[in-house]
């Protein structure tokens, strides 16, 4: 079966216990089955990885990326400075799409530019745990195109 990478970084273990006007009442648990479930009716599987660790997503991405088609990341708070993590991306030369749970781009500032999104073919944000429904889709639909 046909893989996708979901990522996730920092502090989304703990989704569930996090504000929910932000991040809604999902666990990552749930995010992840809600991924495989709609990955599934595109016959893709769902290769799940979080990490609060930098280095270990960079590990993580140089490691598994190569047995798969595209990737769906929420990098958390990276997302705002890891320019590492932006050269990993691009480094696997797959097509990335970008989540946010939360509405990024009405709260701080500094939450509404994402130096990881130039390596996405599309970010998605502001949905909750319907947007990484939408990611499949536009990924699936992407790889089926090129
Ligand atoms: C987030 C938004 C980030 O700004 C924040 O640091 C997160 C989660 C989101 O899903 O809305 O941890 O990526």
């Amino acid at each position: 079966m046909k893989k996708i990478l979901l990522m996730h970084g920092a502090n989304l273990n703990i989704l569930g216990k996090r504000d929910p006007k932000h991040y809604g009442n999902v666990t990552l648990f749930d995010i992840e089955k809600i991924t495989k479930e709609e990955a599934k009716k595109f016959e893709y599987d769902v290769i799940t990885y979080q990490s609060n660790c930098e280095g270990k997503l960079i590990d993580t991405l140089q490691a598994e990326t190569p047995h798969c088609k595209g990737i769906i990341i929420n990098p958390g708070a990276f997302t705002h400075y890891s320019y590492a993590l932006y050269d990993a991306l691009l480094d696997t030369q797959l097509p990335i799409v970008e989540v946010h749970l939360s509405a990024i781009h009405s709260r701080e500032k500094w939450r509404s530019h994402s130096v990881t999104a130039p390596a996405a073919i599309q970010v998605i944000w502001g949905k909750k745990e319907i947007g990484y429904k939408d990611a499949v889709r536009v990924l699936v639909e992407y790889i089926q195109k090129c």
